[in-house]
């Protein structure tokens, strides 16, 4: 369950425009759950949780086995949001060091052809499975990607076809057409699930269930979370949609979403994702942007305390971090830092954040914290429905539709007018 603090971030507001939020924010929420608003035929990452499909979930969790027991490296290849899901909860919930298990690997996510060499010599000589997602089949990313991985392993494996799985559309599309002829094993992308809402359909199950994480954990985590919202329990993603519009309204540009604990550093890349392609539109949205401290507050920090006053800034904590080591003690104490011996990490990382939120908000900051139970499963799966939730409500308290993203598109026409596409 995610639990949100947020009175230091609206204390400078006008008191008639956070009253006046309350019923926006319940209306928009009101227009999300009855499927009443703009882009409502994309509404499938939360029904998919109404009607759990246990023998999906149980399917995927037999092929990750399957390629668990064979393979040395899982190459996922996709981009946006068919690998950034993926990647955000195998970073939270996977060790970080010594992973058991095969390697997963990323590729098709940029076009670095110094990276794709590298991976080439990198796989030579070990069991390789490749899993090959887009949903259009036609992203020049993955699609470049999948051609030299392709390739690559129909020289080495006699049974390359079977070392592949495609995650795409149902029907549409070029994986879809290779795949028949090559009867590789498929995946299917809900059409009414875009892809940045679609880290609990196989699109991010397949990966993460090879990684050795429970998959039906991480998925009930959010189901329940979608629930207390559904119930009325919880309003804590209304909540966070309402502060944000709040203020955006007041004129701020940027969300920073800072991070204490490493591990889930990536999931700020797919919150980024989510929220941008989101809201950024119509000229309005806060442009969203992911911090790891303490580390970025030796390059962020002076900015954060005292630039240009448009940003706020969200805290996402853990309740309960992992792992902990004490402070040793030093007979010479020549760092000064005994007054520490015997505290803990965690507990020192936490005074890092309450100093942090502290400095900031008297900086003219707005601050708030946004409280995971732990990095689990059940606890990642949460964060996820809470975030897909909150920007569902964001969206329309914006009056744009959170489900599209006519944006994209500029940048490659661009591109491909200059690659003298046909
Ligand atoms: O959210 C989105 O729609 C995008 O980020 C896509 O996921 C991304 O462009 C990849 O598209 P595709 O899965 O069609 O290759």
């Amino acid at each position: 369950m995610i639990r949100i603090e947020y009175d230091r971030a609206i204390s400078d507001l006008d008191e008639s425009a956070v009253a006046r939020s309350v019923d926006l924010a319940q209306s928009a929420e009101r227009t999300l759950i009855d499927g009443t608003g703009a882009g409502a035929e994309f509404l499938g990452w939360r029904d998919l949780l109404h009607n759990p499909n246990d023998a999906l979930i149980e399917d995927v969790q037999q092929t990750a086995e399957q390629v668990r027991a064979d393979a040395d490296v899982f190459l996922v290849i996709g981009i946006g949001g068919s690998y950034l899901g993926a990647r955000a909860v195998i970073d939270a919930l996977t060790p970080y060091f010594g992973s058991s298990g095969p390697e997963i690997l990323f590729a098709g996510h940029h076009m670095s052809g110094a990276y794709l060499k590298d991976l080439l010599a990198h796989l030579d000589g070990k069991s390789v499975y490749v899993n090959v997602i887009s949903k259009s089949g036609t992203t020049l990313e993955p699609a470049l990607a999948f051609r030299v991985i392709r390739e690559w392993l129909e020289a080495r494996f006699d049974d390359a076809d079977r070392r592949i799985i495609v995650t795409t559309d149902p029907e549409a599309g070029a994986l879809n057409v290779l795949r028949q002829e090559k009867k590789y094993k498929k995946y299917v992308i809900p059409p009414d699930v875009g892809g940045r809402f679609s880290v609990l359909t196989p699109v991010g199950l397949l990966p993460i269930a090879v990684a050795g994480i429970d998959i039906r954990s991480l998925y009930y985590g959010a189901v329940a979370e979608s629930e207390r919202y559904a119930s009325g329990e919880s309003t804590a993603a209304r909540d966070y949609a309402r502060v944000r519009y709040l203020l955006h309204e007041a004129g701020k540009t940027i969300e920073v979403l800072a991070v204490f604990e490493p591990r889930i550093y990536s999931f700020g890349a797919w919150w980024q994702q989510l929220f941008g392609e989101s809201e950024g539109k119509d000229g309005k949205g806060l442009y969203p942007a992911v911090a790891q401290y303490s580390t970025d507050l030796h390059s962020l920090g002076q900015f954060m305390q005292d630039g240009r006053r448009s940003v706020i800034e969200t805290f996402l904590m853990v309740e309960r971090d992992g792992g902990d080591i004490a402070v040793p003690s030093s007979e010479q104490n020549l760092d000064g830092l005994n007054y520490l011996t015997g505290r803990s990490m965690t507990e020192i990382n936490r005074k890092a954040y309450e100093g942090t939120a502290r400095a900031h908000a008297n900086g003219d900051v707005p601050v708030m914290t946004l409280w995971m139970d732990a990095v689990s499963p059940e606890a990642v799966g949460a964060a996820i429905y809470f975030f897909e939730h909150a920007v569902g409500i964001g969206g329309y308290m914006l009056d744009v539709n959170p489900f599209d993203q006519p944006g994209v598109e500029a940048y490659k026409s661009e591109m491909f007018s200059l690659l003298g596409r046909p």
